[in-house]
């Protein structure tokens, strides 16, 4: 005889979410509802115990990805809660790792002038690395620091050029990063170029980013032509993006 089966959402491969800022709440309630394959953290993690704690209940239920904001430096424990926790090597700053069967790659933190202004001209990038801003902060230099024997803490969530440049090689489906692409000339948007050039070098599909706690669609909101080489999306805070896009699900 037929018994009719309980209705149970479709799977998303990935489930990307807006910056937590120390509320995991929406996380965990949308990884035992939707069970998706892996999650993508996208910034402002700001932890307020080790992220692992955090996540605990939902460990065992899917993979846990992110990337670093800038706020994830703004205290020695936003910092050792997520460079500190067992899922530390979960950060896809500056590499593709394969996730659900996508190539995702991640570029976490924010452009900021003392470090790499990339609408200005190489030739007068401060620091092209952490190695390098570090010779100067232990030679007495006028820039902050040392923390920890290392780069002032803040700048740990700094985008660096030559890590921006080791990704160029690379090839993903989907970038990550906390910094928003460039919209069209036109718009008013705090997005960058440098984004939009990483992700075309990578050959990537889909940008997902967090930071302007707004969800964006670029190209339903005209930021972005439909035949643009990739798909770009602002996730809010405490809100999430489901990819594929035809499983979009929660408060957007
Ligand atoms: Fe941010």
């Amino acid at each position: 005889m037929f018994s009719p089966q309980p209705f149970l959402p479709p799977r998303p491969k990935l489930m990307f979410f807006g910056d937590p800022h120390g509320d995991f709440k929406p996380i965990i309630a949308a990884v035992e509802r939707y069970r998706p394959e892996a999650i993508v953290l996208l910034g402002d993690v700001q932890a307020r115990q080790p992220l692992h704690v955090e996540l605990q209940s939902v460990r065992d239920l899917t993979q846990i990805w992110f990337i670093h904001g800038n706020h994830d430096t703004d205290t020695d424990a936003d910092y050792d809660n997520l460079w500190g926790s067992e899922l530390a090597d979960r950060n896809l700053h500056g590499r593709v790792v394969e996730i659900a069967g996508y190539r995702v790659a991640g570029l976490g933190g924010v452009f900021r002038g003392k470090i790499w202004n990339p609408g200005e001209p190489e030739a007068n990038v401060p620091f092209r690395s952490r190695a390098d801003m570090l010779r100067h902060v232990t030679r007495g230099g006028t820039v902050e620091g040392p923390w920890r024997g290392g780069i002032t803490r803040k700048h740990h969530s700094s985008i660096f050029l030559d890590e921006y440049e080791a990704m160029i090689g690379l090839e993903a489906d989907v970038l990550v990063s906390h910094e928003a692409p460039a919209a069209a000339p036109a718009m008013r948007h705090n997005g960058f170029a440098a984004i939009s050039e990483l992700a075309t070098a990578l050959g990537a599909k889909l940008v997902v980013h967090g930071h302007h706690h707004r969800a964006i669609d670029y190209v339903h909101e005209g930021l972005m032509p439909a035949g643009a080489p990739f798909r770009a999306f602002g996730v809010d805070m405490g809100s999430h993006l489901a990819w594929p896009l035809t499983e979009r699900m929660g408060p957007r």
